[in-house]
């Protein structure tokens, strides 16, 4: 596959364990040290860098990883421009718009003040449809939000649904379904796309 491996973003936090399953199951073995950020899979075939999954967008843009595995979610708060190469079968998730379980969503459905971690993805959604929308930013823990008095609504990633149901809250309404991506820098796609696409046919036909 070439003599330097590829350069890859692995996103610390929910995918992680899922990104290395599928990878383990498509032949890519890899193992990754306590603490270590960086790693290689055993055949050699790609250089690992171990990342916040909110900067993962920032290593790629820059081409510091010419590759990396990433939601829509996080996507959609990053305005670089990258290549998505494949949608890959795992991580599926809701972005939602989730209130107080005793909140009267019709209400007040004119103007939203909204906390979130993804005010991009929010403003967007929203003015998009015409609908006034105040965000404040938080980087987690989002549902304490509702809870302290902070803002009534947020917008944020329902997987189980059980941080929701934990803290007395419900869905007012699914936004959008994310979906993870293998991810490319374009000009780093451009230069390697021979190597990258016989790397796209491993992941498509070795399952
Ligand atoms: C995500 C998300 C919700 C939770 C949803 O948070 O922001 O808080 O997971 O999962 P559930 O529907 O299965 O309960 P994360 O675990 O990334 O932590 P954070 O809120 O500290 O960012």
């Amino acid at each position: 596959m070439g003599n330097n491996p590829l350069t890859l973003a692995l996103p610390k936090g929910r995918l992680f364990d899922q990104a290395i399953q599928y990878f383990d199951l498509h032949g890519l073995k890899i193992s990754v040290e306590e603490r270590k950020l960086v790693a290689h899979d055993e055949k050699g075939l790609l250089q690992i860098f171990l990342v916040k999954n909110s900067d993962l967008p920032t290593y790629v843009a820059h081409g510091i990883a010419g590759l990396g595995i990433c939601g829509s979610d996080v996507l959609h708060e990053s305005i670089s421009r990258f290549f998505r190469l494949l949608e890959l079968p795992f991580g599926t998730t809701r972005m939602c718009l989730a209130a107080r379980a005793d909140q009267n969503p019709q209400a007040e459905k004119h103007r939203l003040k909204v906390a979130t971690k993804f005010p991009r993805f929010t403003r967007n959604y929203f003015h998009s449809r015409g609908i006034p929308v105040e965000i404040i930013k938080l980087n987690g823990s989002v549902e304490l939000a509702p809870l302290l008095g902070l803002a009534p609504y947020i917008v944020d990633l329902v997987e189980t649904g059980s941080t929701l149901k934990a803290n007395n809250l419900k869905v007012i309404e699914n936004l959008e379904n994310i979906v993870v991506y293998l991810i490319a820098n374009p000009a780093y796609y451009k230069v390697h796309y021979p190597q990258v696409d016989r790397f796209i046919e491993l992941l498509r036909n070795s399952a």
